[in-house]
């Protein structure tokens, strides 16, 4: 009987190891944080101001980037196959910012193309209190069922309605529905209280940057989260929308992984733009 748990157990842990790893690939071990570099706009934007020749704003950002979030298209389309660097793969869509539920998002990749294209995490989007909920939690199930089998890891992204609150109740609502419903990091928005999102969240929780805000306003807000305990960002306007995007990013990095304040990190930004 024990060598039958032994035997269970060592198999587990087989399984485990490329789920790990792949973890282990977008937040750093030494500090568990991460830099995601969200450029996966287009999926229902289209040409996203700062994203309309792609691979001349992406390509200098990705030596600060530990993660890159994007859709299958511009992956194949704008980003080299021998760069290194993980890639965090959109599956879920289908709506656009001109059409009448611009959130009731379904799968739009398979997990056998996400395998083919070596990703390592897929992201989906719900939208917890909408009319369509349901439809977006099934569908994140389905792709956690569908990933656990090849030990990939979900990255739910909390998603909020036009006319919805971004306050703690609903975002540590929706966080906590998102890891219980087997995601393995979730990407929500940073509100007042943020730490008990985070506190009540059993999985790494990463805060997305929004609309483009001034650079100082967007540092605070990314020293504010870590400090409350966020794991990181998944960061895409303030970055590449920013007057120096490279300086951004650059300052972004230090806060998440060198304990920048927002004045230190500011300065950095300033200095790259003033090259
Ligand atoms: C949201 O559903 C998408 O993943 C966005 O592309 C992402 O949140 C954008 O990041 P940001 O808000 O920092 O531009």
């Amino acid at each position: 009987m024990r060598d039958f748990i032994k035997e269970v157990i060592g198999r587990k842990f087989i399984m485990d190891w490329g789920m790990k790893n792949r973890l282990s690939r977008i937040i750093k071990p030494k500090d568990g944080r991460t830099v995601m570099l969200a450029v996966d706009h287009g999926y229902f934007m289209g040409p996203t101001t700062g994203l309309e020749k792609f691979d001349e704003m992406v390509n200098p950002l990705l030596p600060y980037a530990d993660a890159l979030m994007l859709t299958r298209g511009a992956l194949r389309n704008y980003i080299s196959p021998d760069v290194d660097i993980p890639i965090i793969l959109r599956v879920s869509g289908g709506t656009s910012i001109i059409g009448k539920e611009l959130l009731h998002e379904g799968i739009i990749v398979s997990m056998e193309d996400a395998i083919r294209l070596n990703v390592s995490a897929v992201a989906f989007s719900i939208l917890v209190g909408a009319e369509f909920e349901r439809d977006t939690l099934l569908g994140l199930t389905q792709v956690v069922d569908e990933a656990e089998r090849y030990g990939i890891p979900v990255l739910a992204v909390t998603a909020v309605g036009r006319d919805m609150a971004k306050d703690v109740k609903y975002l540590s609502l929706a966080s906590r529905m998102a890891a219980e419903l087997g995601a393995h990091m979730v990407k929500t928005y940073y509100c007042e209280n943020f730490g008990k999102v985070v506190e009540t969240c059993p999985v790494p929780v990463v805060i997305a940057g929004g609309k483009k805000q001034p650079e100082k306003d967007a540092l605070k807000m990314a020293y504010n989260a870590i400090q409350d305990g966020a794991s990181g960002v998944d960061m895409g306007r303030n970055i590449f929308q920013s007057e120096c995007p490279v300086g951004m990013i650059k300052a972004v990095r230090a806060i998440i992984h060198e304990n920048a304040t927002p004045d230190e990190a500011y300065q950095i930004f300033e200095e790259e733009k003033n090259k």
